[in-house]
């Protein structure tokens, strides 16, 4: 059965069952890879999108239930030639070290920014609460998202 879907403002038709997990849609039928599949069960974090403008766990949204609503991507923030303010900082504090949760991190944190433009650090770690990194580079995050802050204030490059 073939469903539309708007993701990163393009409209596309997939093939796919309407149960089939968001996550599998966007790396398998659309060949958006940033986000990752952790735990598949909404305890890591790793598959994040926005849908709306909210975060949440692609491995758990179905196709089906998407609709008219926009999905954005990792990939609809910037690119690797034109990284997103996000995408910088996160490159510039070398937030990354296995690099597997980052997308998922970056999407949970800009729908903070949108909201919040300049958050405290605690605003900043209650809202990635539900997003885990394994290889511990919390400190780094933190200060990939102040960044961003700052740069969107004008305080910082
Ligand atoms: Fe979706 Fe872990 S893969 S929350
Ligand atoms: Fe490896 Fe976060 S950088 S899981």
């Amino acid at each position: 059965m073939t469903t539309s879907i708007t993701v990163n403002g393009k409209r596309h038709q997939v093939d796919s069952d309407t149960d089939t997990p968001l996550l599998y849609v966007l790396r398998n039928d659309l060949e958006l890879n940033g986000a990752k599949y952790g735990c598949g069960l909404g305890q890591c974090g790793a598959c994040t999108v926005h849908i709306d403008g909210k975060a949440v766990f692609s491995c758990l949204a179905p196709l089906g239930a998407i609709g008219e609503r926009s999905v954005r991507t990792i990939e609809g923030l910037g690119s690797v030639d034109a990284p997103g303010v996000l995408q910088k900082a996160f490159q510039d504090e070398q937030a990354a070290q296995c690099g597997y949760c980052i997308a998922g991190m970056i999407m949970r944190a800009q729908t903070l920014l949108d909201k919040i433009p300049n958050p405290s650090d605690d605003e900043i770690r209650d809202h990635l609460q539900p997003n885990l990194c394994r290889c511990g580079t919390h400190a780094r995050i933190l200060r990939a998202v102040r960044r961003a802050s700052d740069v969107m204030a004008g305080v910082a490059r």
